[in-house]
């Protein structure tokens, strides 16, 4: 990765932080893009401190607030005139409760999946002049094995500025049905981000793009994630004792996006994870098809207008 740029989400812990370090070691300049926190300053901190020789960035940037996107966005434009070669929509939550942001939408699909639409936006004049001058550029989204449960057809009002106004804090995931409320808007917006990679892999391929798009996921991975749920009211803890027994290491977990971030074979339209169906918890990270449930014309289309209508801007590719 030595001469090439990563911009990735959400580093604080969990899969992105392995990305960072991993990105960091194998040479890249490396920005990472995280809310003001302590957990963003001690994670920074660990990070120069592991890779005292590589150039590393961190810029604030909370996916709660589209002017803090946009912010950021400035910001790595000033940092990074070489261009990005990868970008890496990695951040996420999950199981919060019904509540709105700022900008009037539901917390998990603005944080996992709009903010990223802008990001993705706002860095491709930067992605462009990459992938011009070095033959490739790539946008990776994080999505998960939620992208399949409980329902499989992406919904416009998720999409939409009802935030608060879906559904209620229901956290139901009796026998692994996740029914409750919450655990369906974790999965819109699971959804969303296998629905943008589909989406933004048509159109980058019908300009002549040399521009990735790629997406994966990882598993059950031991991270801050379920903690965090826990914490919110998303899951119960003896529950989420039992459950996460089947989890792999964040380490491992990280394995699909740092193949699609950094492995020369892995080819736009690419799905990265440890198998494709809903018990794929650990193992190595392989590659699968994007999958007819999100990627046909309909979700497409629907993905792509109703994120442009609710950030305000047109994404033409
Ligand atoms: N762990 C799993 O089993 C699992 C399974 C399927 C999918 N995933 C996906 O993997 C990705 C990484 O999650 P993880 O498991 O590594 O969890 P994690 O350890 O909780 O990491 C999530 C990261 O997202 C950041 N984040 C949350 N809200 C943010 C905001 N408003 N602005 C900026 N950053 C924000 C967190 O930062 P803060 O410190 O500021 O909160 C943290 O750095 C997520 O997209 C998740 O949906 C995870």
């Amino acid at each position: 990765m030595t001469g090439k740029t990563a911009v990735i989400t959400g580093t604080t812990s969990g899969t992105g932080k392995v990305a960072a370090l991993t990105l960091a070691e194998l040479g890249a300049k490396v920005l990472v893009l995280n809310r003001a926190s302590d957990r963003s300053t001690a994670s920074f901190a660990e990070l120069t401190t592991a890779c005292p020789d590589a150039e590393l960035q961190s810029v604030e940037c909370d996916l709660q607030s589209f002017a803090s996107v946009r912010a950021a966005a400035t910001l790595v434009r000033e940092i990074c005139p070489e261009g990005v070669h990868v970008l890496c929509n990695n951040a996420g939550v999950m199981a919060l409760a019904d509540t709105a942001t700022a900008d009037g939408f539901d917390v998990q699909m603005q944080t996992n999946h709009l903010s990223h639409f802008v990001l993705a936006r706002e860095l491709m004049p930067l992605l462009e002049r990459a992938a011009d001058a070095s033959g490739e550029a790539r946008i990776v989204n994080h999505s998960s094995i939620a992208r399949m449960s409980p329902g499989k057809t992406l919904l416009p009002d998720y999409l939409e500025e009802n935030g608060g106004r879906l559904g209620g804090d229901g956290s139901q995931m009796e026998n692994l049905m996740f029914r409750g409320a919450r655990w369906i808007r974790y999965n819109q917006s699971k959804l969303a981000n296998a629905a943008f990679t589909a989406a933004l892999h048509d159109r980058l391929q019908q300009r002549g793009s040399n521009i990735k798009a790629l997406v994966a996921h990882p598993g059950l991975a031991n991270t801050h994630l379920q903690l965090t749920s826990v914490r919110e009211g998303g899951m119960g803890s003896f529950f989420t004792g039992l459950f996460m027994r089947f989890s792999q290491s964040p380490e491992d977990g990280a394995m699909g996006i740092l193949s699609c971030m950094c492995l020369p074979s892995a080819e736009s339209g690419q799905f990265y994870g440890p198998g494709s169906g809903s018990s794929a918890f650990k193992g190595k990270a392989e590659p699968f098809a994007l999958e007819s449930f999100y990627d046909n014309a309909e979700t497409r289309d629907l993905l792509w207008s109703k994120s442009e209508e609710a950030i305000g801007d047109t994404f033409v590719i």
